[in-house]
Parts: structure tokens; C-alpha cells; sequence
């Protein structure tokens, strides 16, 4: 645990270090989960969006984009249940005056018995070596069941009371539980209430009622109120999609974890319309074609796992989180949703238009059923960019520091580096770089010794160094140093873009 908070700070200081990521607003003392991009962050952000966006778009033929505006129409809201159900419990704790999340309670006390199970299992581990048999243990041991017995206990009856919006029950539990605040360390509890997450704001000059504007909580609405427009200007036929890049707002009340939780991210959604009855090959169908897109970053299968959601919400007929092991754990990154057609047919009952689509097989009209695929885009950054921190110890007995981003994603492609600043060697670099920049992101450095700028390239995850040197000014080759073998080869310059270009090819199936 101790070993991953310092994993976890080590990841947040480069961000800032090597300008991935600022805290919002720092000269002014920052502002809770909020963030700023920096100038290679923003790199690093732009192509993975583009990354995505080329998966959905440009692989797809029946799924084209739309960019939607933050501001919509305030009943869209009402129509999609936010306004009345986009809530998280509340809870005071009136000593420290410190404001939480019942249900983040309840989930760090079972992770504190999960820690008990897994503690055990260690002790155990060690005893018998490898004789040990996980599974039988797990299912054997008095201790190890009784907790697991606790855990199941408590999360079944939190459900339960959430399902109910039963706060009075939830209190209950936080007190019978014996959960205590981690600042006062007291049971002095306020009542649990419902918080809504929207942010609001007026439009226009009254701050009457009626021109309440929400910032968007989802990108997805966007997509559902122009989906008709889509459908009819681009001709398009059941099933297809609807994918948008945007940012969305939410008024978290928890908001630590730095870039995990933001009150003001990005999403990367996609609404795929399908024939009622056929959403669930759909779904099966997504969750298969994430699990690709994910894995064809080069990033470990053993980092991914899926988590199927057995209380499904009132909209849903099957969901689905692909989770991440950020350093703190296995958590959501993206969710694959089927949908039905929840939320058309109420922006119709909302709108009084309708948003029914004639299918010309079937020779009927019907409101599409829908699976959504949803990832936020600075989750993605911070599981790969944390994936990718690695400190190595070399051979010479030296340590670096090193990115090692996917080579498609990284936000420099390639640094020239002239071997010293005389002997017309910078006037080379400069060439190369000007044969380079108009198709890759690159750039040039000539200060400090050559050891240290290869550092600062590997630090930033840049994936190619090419070095000009006295023969680079005999017969215009030069060495290009690749960033995770340390690798060099010697090549012409004529070389380097067919070089460069075959290392960073995109992955995507
Ligand atoms: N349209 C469906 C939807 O919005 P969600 O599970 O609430 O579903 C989808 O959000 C994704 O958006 C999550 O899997 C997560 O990656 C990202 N996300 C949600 N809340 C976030 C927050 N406060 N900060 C950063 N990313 C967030």
C-alpha cells in the first residue's frame, strides 16, 4: 500500500516536473479537481483522443462524429433523470466539519476487512511456498470466510438501502459499522442527504427559474437529441453510431486521486442504434472491440478486467465497467452500457417529437435500442501515463527515468540532437529537423551533454533521438537511438521519415 502512494506521488511530481500537468488556477493556492494540461500533457491528450476518434470514425464506416454544445435545452435533463436522480449520498461529520460520500464510507471500510483477507493470504502464501493453493484457502479458512461473509453482508444491505433511497438506513449502517471520520476520528454524523452533481448557471440576464442551465454531465445527451438529424443528413442505416470528444462537469463531492476524479473532464462516448432484440449481441459485441482498442496500446492484459454490474440501473439491460489497476487499485476507466431505447423514447415523451427511425428491411418504424460505450479521456492519460513511469537501473550501475508511452501516443516523436553546438552541426540538425516537422512533432535541443539531453527525451517518453555528428557532415547519416532498448542504429537521413513512420504506426485493429 505504502509502496503504491509512493508509486502514486512519484507519478503526480513528473506530470508536474515534466509539464504533462498543472493544478488549476496554482498561483492562486490551485482549485479542488481541477487541472490544467501542460505543453506536453496536451500532446499527449490530443492523441489519444485521436487515437479513439480514428478507432470509432475511420474504422468504422457506419459510425461517424458529432461535437454537440455544453449548454442543451434545461428539460433534457429532466428527461434523461438527472435532474431528480444524478445524486450522491451526503454525510457531515460534525467535529472536522468534513464532507463525504456514504457510500465511499462504506466502500473504504470494506476495502479495510479486504485488506484483513488479503493480509492473511500473504501470511499464508509464505508458510507453504509453493505447495500453496490460493482458491482452497480462500474458501477454507475460518478467518478468511468470516470476513468475506462481513464484506458480502454489507454490500448486499448497502444496495438494498440505496435502491430504497432509504438515507434514514444508510446512516444506520455508517453507525453500526463503527466508521469513524479520518480527520476527527469521531462518530459524530450528520443526517445522510441526496447531493445533486450538475452544475448550474444562468442563461441570460434574469436569474429567474426558468433560465437555469446546466453545464453537461454527460456527453451522451448530445448525441440522443441529434441522433434524427444524423441519421436523415447522413443517410445512414441500423445499426450505426454517433461518437463525440467533450468535456463534461460534475459537482464531485469526493474529489481526490488526482486526474481520476475532476470536476471538470473530458469524455469519449459513442451511441451505437440498433433493431430492439438485437442489443445484447451488440453489447457482447463492444465489449470485445473495447478490450482490443485497449490492449493494442501494448499495455498488459493482466492490467484490465471487467466488472459486470448485477444491479443494473432502471435504464439499463446489461453494463459493464472495463477497470484499470491504476496504482490504487482496480477501478472503472470505461463503461460499456446497453442502453434500451430509455433514453429516446423519453426525449420523445419530453419533446412531443418523434424519434423513430423506418427500417426499410423490416419495413417498420420503431425507437432504436441503444449500447454506449463511455471512457473518460483523462482516466485514459492517467493509466497510461502511470503504466508508462519507470525507473530502471542500468548496466553501468546509472538509473534513469523513462516514459516508455506507446510510441503512437508519445508527445515528441523525435528529438535531433546535434553532438556539440560547432563544426555546422546545428545547421544539420536544423535541415533534419525541417524534413521532419511537417510530418511528426519534434524537437531540437543542443544543450548540456548528450547523455543528459537523452535523459530529458526519455523522461518525456520521446521515442526517437537522432544525433548529428562529424560523419553526419562526411555522408548524412546519423545514429537514432531508440528510447526502451537504448538501441542505435546508423541510417542515411533519406531514411528517417520510413524509420520513424514504421516505429509509431498505430496500432489500432
Ligand atoms: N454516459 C455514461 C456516463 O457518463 P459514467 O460511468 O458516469 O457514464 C463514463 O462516466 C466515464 O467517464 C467513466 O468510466 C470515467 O472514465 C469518466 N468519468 C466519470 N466521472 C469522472 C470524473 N469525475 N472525473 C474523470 N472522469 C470521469
Amino acid at each position: 500500500m505504502a509502496q503504491n502512494e509512493d508509486l502514486f506521488k512519484k507519478i503526480i511530481s513528473h506530470a508536474k516536473e515534466y509539464g504533462f500537468i498543472f493544478p488549476s488556477s496554482e498561483i492562486y493556492d490551485g482549485m479542488a479537481a481541477v487541472y490544467d494540461y501542460g505543453q506536453y500533457g496536451v500532446e499527449l491528450k490530443n492523441n489519444i483522443k485521436q487515437y479513439w476518434w480514428k478507432s470509432m470514425t475511420q474504422m468504422h464506416e457506419n459510425i461517424v462524429g458529432i461535437d454537440t454544445a455544453i449548454f442543451m435545452h434545461p428539460t433534457i435533463w429532466k428527461a434523461s433523470g438527472h435532474v431528480d436522480a444524478f445524486n450522491d449520498p451526503l454525510i457531515d461529520n460534525k467535529d472536522s466539519k468534513k464532507r463525504y460520500r456514504a457510500d465511499v464510507l462504506v466502500e473504504d471500510h470494506i476495502a479495510k476487512i479486504e485488506d484483513k483477507i488479503n493480509k492473511e493470504v500473504e501470511k499464508a502464501e509464505k508458510r507453504f511456498g509453493e505447495s500453496f493453493d490460493k482458491a482452497q484457502f480462500i474458501s477454507t479458512n475460518p478467518r478468511v470466510m468470516e470476513n468475506q461473509a462481513k464484506i458480502d453482508s454489507i454490500t448486499e444491505r448497502f444496495a438494498q438501502l440505496m435502491n430504497d433511497n432509504n438515507l434514514v438506513g444508510v446512516k444506520e449502517l455508517i453507525e453500526e459499522l463503527g466508521i469513524v471520520c479520518p480527520i476527527s476520528g469521531t462518530r459524530n454524523w450528520t443526517d445522510v442527504r441526496q447531493f445533486n452533481l450538475m452544475f448550474s448557471t444562468q442563461m441570460g440576464s434574469l436569474s429567474e427559474d426558468s433560465n437555469v442551465v446546466y453545464l453537461r454531465p454527460e456527453t451522451a445527451q448530445g448525441i440522443f437529441v441529434n441522433y434524427l438529424n444524423v441519421q436523415k443528413t447522413g443517410r445512414m442505416k441500423i445499426p450505426f453510431g454517433i461518437a463525440q470528444i467533450g468535456k463534461a462537469f460534475r459537482n464531485e463531492i469526493v474529489a481526490r486521486q488526482f486526474i481520476f476524479r475532476m470536476r471538470e473532464f473530458e469524455q469519449m462516448e459513442m451511441q451505437f442504434f440498433v433493431r430492439p432484440g438485437t442489443e445484447l449481441q451488440w453489447f457482447e459485441y463492444w465489449k470485445e472491440t473495447r478490450k482490443k482498442w485497449h490492449l493494442s496500446l501494448g499495455i498488459a492484459e493482466s492490467k484490465y478486467r471487467f466488472h459486470d454490474h448485477i444491479k443494473l440501473a432502471h435504464y439499463a439491460n446489461a453494463a459493464t465497467d472495463i477497470e484499470f489497476e491504476f496504482p490504487f487499485g482496480f477501478k472503472e476507466l470505461e463503461g460499456i452500457h446497453s442502453r434500451t431505447d430509455f433514453d429516446l423514447k423519453r426525449h420523445q415523451e419530453f419533446s412531443g417529437k418523434k424519434l423513430q427511425y423506418f427500417d426499410p428491411e423490416l419495413n417498420e418504424s420503431y425507437v432504436p435500442y441503444v449500447v454506449e460505450t463511455s471512457i473518460g479521456l483523462d482516466r485514459t492519460f492517467l493509466a497510461i501515463f502511470s503504466n508508462a513511469l519507470k525507473e530502471e537501473k542500468l548496466e553501468d550501475g546509472s538509473e534513469r527515468v523513462v516514459l516508455n508511452l506507446p510510441k503512437v501516443l508519445a508527445p515528441i516523436k523525435a528529438a535531433v540532437l546535434p553532438l556539440v553546438k560547432k563544426d555546422g552541426m546545428p545547421e544539420k540538425a536544423r535541415e533534419i529537423m525541417d524534413m521532419l516537422k511537417q510530418d511528426f512533432m519534434m524537437q531540437y535541443d543542443e544543450k548540456d551533454a548528450i547523455g543528459k539531453r537523452y535523459r530529458r527525451q526519455d523522461a518525456i517518453g520521446t521515442p526517437y533521438c537522432i544525433t548529428v555528428d562529424t560523419q553526419t557532415l562526411e555522408d548524412n547519416t546519423v545514429t537514432i537511438r531508440e528510447r526502451d532498448t537504448m538501441k542505435q542504429d546508423r541510417i542515411h537521413i533519406n531514411e528517417l521519415f520510413t524509420y520513424i513512420s514504421n516505429g509509431i504506426r498505430p496500432l489500432i485493429k
